[in-house]
This record gives C-alpha cells, sequence and structure tokens, in this order.
C-alpha cells in the first residue's frame, strides 16, 4: 500500500511552502503599495505567475528522479523559475480598505503578525546591535513593507529576466521597491553550505499527506496544519484565525549578517581552553570544536553518529538522530545549534528523560532560506574581503509565528537556561546567539567525559554575538483563492486545497470555489476558445477570450513544456478568474471575439500595441482597431469605429477570419508582415496568403489564393482552427517554430520550418483543451 499524498497536487498552497522553490537564485523583494486600485491590479496580473504546491512539488518530483537516473548528477535541462507572495498586516489592510482585519484584542500568533517583527524585536533578543534602529528593512525608521515577492530560479538569466520583469511590473504600479535582497547558493564545494562553512538545510520536517513517509507506509511524521493552516482535518488553526488564512502559511524573514573569521577565530580561542583543561589534545582542531557548535560536520553529518572525525567524503548527511543516549550533551552539547532548535527526544524533566513527540511537531518550522553576499574568501579581489557583507537571508514557513518560530528563538535558542534544570545552565545557542544584552552572558557549559563510569567535567566557555540581525519582516503568503479575493479588495478562503481529490475525482483537475461558499469541485472540462492573445508587455502571460469572458493565462517553463510535449494534462496554465469584456473600454459593443491581429510595426510604440480586432455584429463580421497600453492595468482605447471587412484589399470573398497565422521568417521583412488567414466558407475552413506592409496605410496584398486545409500536413484531422499561438521559447529556433493550434474544443503542436514551402510537421496529438479552460 502506498500512502495518498493529496497535498502534493493542491493548486492552493503557495509553492515554497511544503514543496520548496530549492533555487540556486532567489531574490525577495520587500514592496510598498502606492495607489489601492494600482496594487489590486498588479497583484491581479502576478496570481497568473505565482507558483502552487502542484507545479512545484512535480517539477521536484521530476529532478529527483533525473538525478536518481544519473547518479546523482543535476540534470542539465531541468529548470525552472518561481514566484511567490506574501503579505504584512499593512499589506492586507491596504489592499482591502479596512482599518482592522482581525477581532479585537489578538492574541499568539495574530497578535504577532498584526505588532510585524520589529515589535517583537525585545523579546527575540533583536537588541544591542540587532536592534531595529539598525535595520535595512522592516523597522519604523525605514518605508513599510507591505509585500514580500519571492523570485527562485535555477538559472541566472532566467532569474535576472523575471526579477527585470517584476521590477519593471511594479514600477507600473506605482510600487516601491524597500530593498531587494538577493541570494544565491554559494559556488564550488561551498554549495548547499551556509557561511560559517556547515552544510545547511538537511533537516526538514516529514510533512504528513505531502512527503513519501521515511520508512513505512503509515503516515509521514509532522501533520500538515503544523505549516499551512487547516491542511488537515486533526490540526487546529490557529486562535483568531480567520477562515481566509485556510491554507496559508506565515512566514518569517530575517536578513542574518555573519562575521565568518570572527566566528572562527572565536572557535579557536575557545579550544585553547578545552585543551588548558585537558578534555582535548594539542592534535584537535577548530572544526571538532566547530562541529560541536553545530551538531554536525561541515559535510552535514551529524556528531551524534559520528562523534570523533567528520565521515569520509561522499557520505550523505544523515537525519535519523536521537539524543535519547545524550542526556547531558557529552557527545553533542545542548547548547549546539542543532539541540537549541530541535532538541528531539534529548529532553530532561525532573531527571526523567521525556518523550515529546507531539510538543516537538507544535515546534517545527519549514526553512527555505539562502546565503547572500560572495564567500569569505579573502585572496579573492571580487568581494571575498572579511568587511563584505554576508550572511543567511532566513526564510521560514509555519503556521503559528509565536508557537513555531518565535519560540525557537526566544525559548530555545537564547534562552541560557534551556534545555531546562541542569546545573550548570547550559548557555545560549553560541552559533547563531551568544552573548545577548540583557538576555545571556554568552556562557556555556561544554560537558565532556573524565572516565569510563560516566563521571563528567564542565569546562566554561564563552560565546560572542557572530551573527547579527539585520532586518526582519513577519509576512503571510495567502492561498491562491485568497489572493484573488485580495485583488478585488475582498477577504475570501479557499474551501479546499485544489488539486486532485484523491481519488473521488478519478485523478481530474479540480478547480475551488470562491466567495466562502461551499463548492463541490468540478472536473476541469474542454470548452469553447474564441481567442488567445500574448501579452504585448510580458511573457508568457495571454488573455483568453471565451465568449464575454476574458481571463489571464500565465505559463512558465514548467505549463509550456506540459502544454507542448508533457503527457498529463492536469498540469495546464494557472488561469485567473475571468472579468468580463465590458470591463475593456475598447470592446465596447462586442459579443465574441473573432480574432486578432497584432499591427505588425505598431507594438510597444510610446508604450502602446495595437490590434485589428474582429468580431462579429447582427451576423456580418466587422474589424475595428484597438490600442493596449503596457500600463499595469493594460487600458484599451479604441482607435475610431467598426469598418466592413472589404476594406482589406487582400481580403476579396472573405466573410469570417477564423484565424491569422503570422509566416514565422516573414515578419516586418523589407517592410512586409506575411500572414496565412484561415477563414470560413461554405465548404468549410480555407486558408489564403496575404502581405501587410509597414506604415500609416498598412496597404494589403493577396499573395496567393485560397487552398483547402489538407495541404497542411500537420493539421491532419482538424475540421476548423481557432486560433495559433507560438510556443514560447521555440520561435524559430534552428529554423523550427511551434506552434499551439486550437481547434474544436482541442489543442496540438505543430511545427512550421523556415525557409521556401515552410514545410510543417505535427509535434503532438490532438488533446482536449482542457489545460486552457481551468477557472481557478
Ligand atoms: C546565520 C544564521 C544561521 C545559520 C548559519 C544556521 C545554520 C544551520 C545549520 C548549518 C544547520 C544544520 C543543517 C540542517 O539541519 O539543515 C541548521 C539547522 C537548523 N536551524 Fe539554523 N542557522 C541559522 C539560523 C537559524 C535560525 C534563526 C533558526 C530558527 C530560529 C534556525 C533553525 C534551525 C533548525 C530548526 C534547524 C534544524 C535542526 C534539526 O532539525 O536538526 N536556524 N542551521
Amino acid at each position: 500500500m502506498t500512502t495518498p499524498l493529496p497535498l502534493r497536487d493542491s493548486t492552493e498552497i503557495q509553492g515554497d511552502i511544503l514543496a520548496g522553490f530549492k533555487k540556486d537564485y532567489m531574490t525577495l523583494l520587500f514592496l510598498q503599495f502606492g495607489d489601492v486600485t494600482a496594487a489590486r491590479n498588479w497583484l491581479a496580473e502576478l496570481i497568473p505567475t505565482i507558483a502552487t504546491t502542484q507545479q512545484v512539488a512535480a517539477f521536484n518530483q521530476k529532478f529527483h528522479d533525473a538525478r536518481e537516473n544519473s547518479a546523482g548528477d543535476d540534470p542539465k535541462n531541468l529548470k525552472a523559475t518561481w514566484v511567490g507572495v506574501s503579505l504584512t498586516y499593512p499589506g492586507i489592510l491596504f489592499l482591502t480598505g479596512k482599518e482592522k482585519v482581525f477581532g479585537d484584542k489578538p492574541t499568539g500568533t495574530i497578535r504577532a503578525f498584526v505588532q510585524g517583527s520589529a515589535a517583537r524585536a525585545e523579546a527575540l533578543g533583536d537588541t544591542g546591535c540587532n536592534e531595529p534602529e539598525r535595520w535595512i528593512f522592516g523597522s519604523a525608521q525605514k518605508p513599510p513593507i507591505h509585500a514580500v515577492l519571492t523570485i527562485a530560479a535555477d538559472l541566472k538569466d532566467d532569474h535576472d529576466n523575471e526579477l527585470r520583469r517584476q521590477t519593471e511590473a511594479a514600477s507600473r504600479a506605482g510600487i516601491l521597491i524597500v530593498h531587494p535582497q538577493s541570494g544565491a547558493t554559494l559556488p564550488g564545494s561551498r554549495r548547499g553550505k551556509e557561511h560559517f562553512g556547515f552544510k545547511d538545510g538537511v533537516s526538514e520536517p516529514d510533512v504528513r499527506g505531502f512527503d513519501v513517509p521515511v520508512d513505512d507506509n503509515g503516515p509521514g511524521k509532522v501533520p500538515a496544519g503544523q505549516f499551512v493552516l487547516g491542511a488537515d482535518g486533526a490540526t487546529a488553526m490557529p486562535a483568531g484565525a480567520p477562515d481566509w488564512m485556510k491554507y496559508g502559511s506565515f512566514q518569517v524573514v530575517r536578513r542574518l549578517g555573519q562575521d565568518v573569521p570572527g566566528w572562527w577565530a572565536q572557535v579557536n580561542a575557545e579550544l585553547a581552553k578545552l585543551r588548558e583543561d585537558e578534555v582535548v589534545d594539542g592534535n584537535t582542531r577548530s572544526e571538532w570544536l566547530a562541529a560541536r557548535l553545530v551538531g554536525r560536520w561541515r559535510c552535514g553529518a551529524s556528531v551524534a553518529k559520528f562523534p570523533d572525525a567528520a565521515p569520509p567524503a561522499g557520505t550523505k548527511p544523515d537525519n535519523d538522530l536521537s539524543f535519547r543516549d545524550d542526556p547531558h550533551g557529552v557527545t553533542t552539547p545542548l547548547f549546539s545549534h542543532l539541540r537549541k532548535t530541535a532538541p528531539r527526544d534529548g529532553l530532561v524533566d525532573k531527571g526523567e528523560l521525556v518523550d515529546v513527540e507531539e510538543f516537538m511537531d507544535a515546534r517545527r518550522i519549514i526553512r527555505r532560506g539562502i546565503p547572500y553576499g560572495a564567500p569569505f574568501d579573502p585572496a579573492n579581489d571580487d568581494g571575498g574581503g572579511p568587511d563584505e557583507p554576508r550572511g543567511l537571508l532566513f526564510v521560514c514557513y509555519q503556521a503559528d509565528l509565536a508557537r513555531q518560530f518565535e519560540f525557537i528563538q526566544t525559548d530555545w535558542v537564547n534562552d541560557p537556561n534551556f534545555p531546562h534544570d541542569r546545573d550548570p545552565m547550559p548557555g545560549p545557542d553560541p552559533m547563531i546567539s551568544g552573548k545577548l544584552p540583557d538576555v545571556t552572558t554568552g556562557e556555556v557549559a561544554f560537558e565532556s567525559r573524565v572516565n569510563g563510569n560516566g563521571d563528567r567535567k564542565t569546562t566554561m566557555l564563552n560565546f560572542q554575538p557572530f551573527v547579527t540581525t539585520e532586518g526582519s519582516v513577519y509576512a503571510f503568503a495567502p492561498s491562491l483563492t485568497t489572493l484573488r479575493g485580495l485583488s478585488r479588495g475582498r477577504l475570501e478562503g479557499a474551501t479546499s486545497a485544489g488539486g486532485q481529490t484523491g481519488g473521488q475525482t478519478g485523478g481530474q483537475q479540480t478547480t475551488t470555489t470562491t466567495g466562502g461558499q461551499t463548492g463541490q469541485p468540478q472536473p476541469v472540462q474542454p470548452g469553447p476558445l474564441d481567442e488567445i492573445l500574448p501579452w504585448p508587455d510580458v511573457d508568457g502571460r495571454y488573455w483568453i477570450f471565451s465568449g464575454r469572458t476574458v481571463r489571464v493565462a500565465g505559463t512558465g517553463t514548467a505549463e509550456v513544456e506540459q502544454l507542448t510535449t508533457g503527457a498529463d494534462d492536469r498540469t495546464g496554465t494557472l488561469v485567473d478568474l475571468g472579468t468580463d469584456l465590458s470591463t475593456w473600454a475598447a470592446f465596447a459593443g462586442v459579443e465574441k471575439v473573432d480574432a486578432i491581429l497584432p499591427v505588425p510595426d505598431e507594438q510597444g510604440l510610446n508604450g502602446e500595441s495595437s490590434y485589428w480586432l474582429f468580431h462579429t455584429k447582427g451576423g456580418t463580421q466587422v474589424y475595428r482597431r484597438v490600442n493596449i497600453a503596457h500600463d499595469a492595468r493594460h487600458t484599451s482605447r479604441r482607435i475610431g469605429d467598426d469598418q466592413q471587412l472589404s476594406r482589406w484589399n487582400s481580403f476579396g470573398g472573405v466573410t469570417r477570419v477564423d484565424a491569422v497565422l503570422l509566416v514565422p521568417d516573414q515578419l516586418r521583412d523589407n517592410g512586409k508582415s506575411w500572414y496565412w488567414l484561415f477563414h470560413t466558407t461554405p465548404q468549410g475552413q480555407r486558408y489564403r496568403l496575404i502581405s501587410i506592409a509597414d506604415g500609416r496605410m498598412h496597404s494589403d496584398v493577396m499573395e496567393r489564393g485560397d487552398r483547402d486545409l489538407t495541404k497542411w500536413t500537420s493539421l491532419q484531422g482538424v475540421g476548423k482552427v481557432d486560433d495559433f499561438l507560438y510556443v514560447p521559447g521555440r520561435f524559430r529556433v534552428g529554423g523550427q517554430s511551434w506552434c499551439w493550434v486550437l481547434h474544436e474544443q482541442q489543442y496540438r503542436v505543430i511545427s512550421i520550418s523556415d525557409g521556401a514551402g515552410h514545410p510543417d510537421t505535427r509535434v503532438r496529438d490532438s488533446r482536449p483543451n482542457a489545460p486552457w479552460c481551468r477557472r481557478g
């Protein structure tokens, strides 16, 4: 029996939370909204690009499988770019226009969220050199932060392109980037390590319903509700959390500066005390003590399993750890970062070892951080010096800020008296805390065995802080449904996690109901599509016209791949809920769009792109010119009245234009662009070749008369084409252009060659167009 993992299919939970973006390049943009309508529109446009758990989990699984099949090497051709968004409390108030969105006198996590991270500084040890007044972002002295946008990609170019797109979109919406914080995996042998040199991201909770159980077919260990609000039936939502928070997660972001040479010099100095105390001999190196401060060797192997020395290179980091037989920390010190942040089964209560699984589960966090700054490398001219800013861009997700992140930081990491009831006290976490003003002296009790009888001796060491808080934000990463509501200024919750619902729907894609109603998930059906128009100013974004509804679709690399070569129709485009045609000023009086043809030489001209729009009025097809602005709202304006088709020289005999396809290698070629024009005749659909000249008159010529569709090898079996769309990233690659052909509620992929005759072939057979018809 295999355990069902329904959360892997969630189209509601954002992708970074349970699945994890896990990319080499990541930037967080801390944003301040300007105008409320522009901010909502910005969010509406952003939503189709937000990565869901379903997408990220599917990609990560594929990546994992490919890696296994290539002896542990990263697959070269599997790359993705992901985007996520979270909102601070002021951000939610801004978008909703409300003065408060929680009940009076909130407590616990809701209170922490409302107050924000800077207001909690004292309790968190963010005092002295960590105080908010010195922060780069997130304090009262800096502009307020309304949203945190996460951009993550495998490739630097992809990351930079997405960052540029998002920066432009923010600027068009009048949004201020309060601080852009980039991070990247460290290079070379430092890959996967944080700046002090230790492997990071080893221990992550196994989440029930998402992760494959480690050792049996039983449930994964930690209930999903500990990380995603309302994600399982058993874990209660935090007190005071309304329904719209369901399927969302609280996000903590902290920029933690690391003084690498300072920390290692201190380790060396403290090692001298152990030598003096004859705990270790003169051959013991700083690495030995450093591993004890962390609880792991630099390669990630645990000190618990390898107490004397790091295992040979290539040994996988182990995570099946128990501290039961080390209650006093003589192998893995009680003050080590590992035991301070996840004491596991090693707690002693009144002299008895206690098993506190449930208590511990409720204090786990999911970490998604990445290093920032160049690694310490003083010989390197390029940013390796001791004073260069570097550290960890710490990001974690949880269902409860107070019970999880804050508890770990205040009650465990900073508290010298944790684990409790020890004499002397264990001391603070010497890796990330140390001596904090008014909290701790920085003293830790290093316990060692003196003989085989279990006798111990204690050597007191002293640790100064070498990790500094440089900025901090509390935010909330809402479900996709809640984000859609917020883009309309409303707070509406999702009623299910979305995606596949464990057998009930036979593995088909499901949608969720908005507006707080309880809806039965509906399988996505194929449907009529009139026109799909690529946005003129953002790659991978489309308007989908069907009847009077216009929806927005976003395709990232993964969706494009799925829509062209993939076999899985469940993962299609991400489609935003529709708006009515009447909301487009230029479309006034249009009942249904038949076809749209971009004016070849008027794309992106003076911040606008121009189109010929074909539509049917009183049974006769007419056309008009419309312009769409490259601004956040894509304001549209109509240029002149509807005209008869007979104004086109090349349209002789044409009564209904169905679709127009650009001849790929003849766009603005010597001042002329060539198109195949598909139109309906009494004998069925035919196509002809026309050209349109650049210039004010856009003179058009019929270059070749009507032909039967059967001339196209790739269109065999197609009765009537509704629309063509060139596949992003596949236009004129190696002389071939891939094209999605939408026809009769299906779509297929064809390829057209450049050059004489433009030979065409079918790349993928027709399939139902359901992936283009998702409504949420
Ligand atoms: C510059 C700051 C930090 C550095 C360099 C750092 C580094 C590390 C390293 C090397 C590990 C061991 C590898 C692993 O299990 O992933 C680790 C584990 C961990 N860290 Fe941190 N960390 C930092 C800050 C924090 C903070 C602020 C928290 C939470 C308050 C935290 C919570 C944890 C947790 C929960 C674990 C996993 C423990 C386990 O389950 O065994 N870390 N960290």
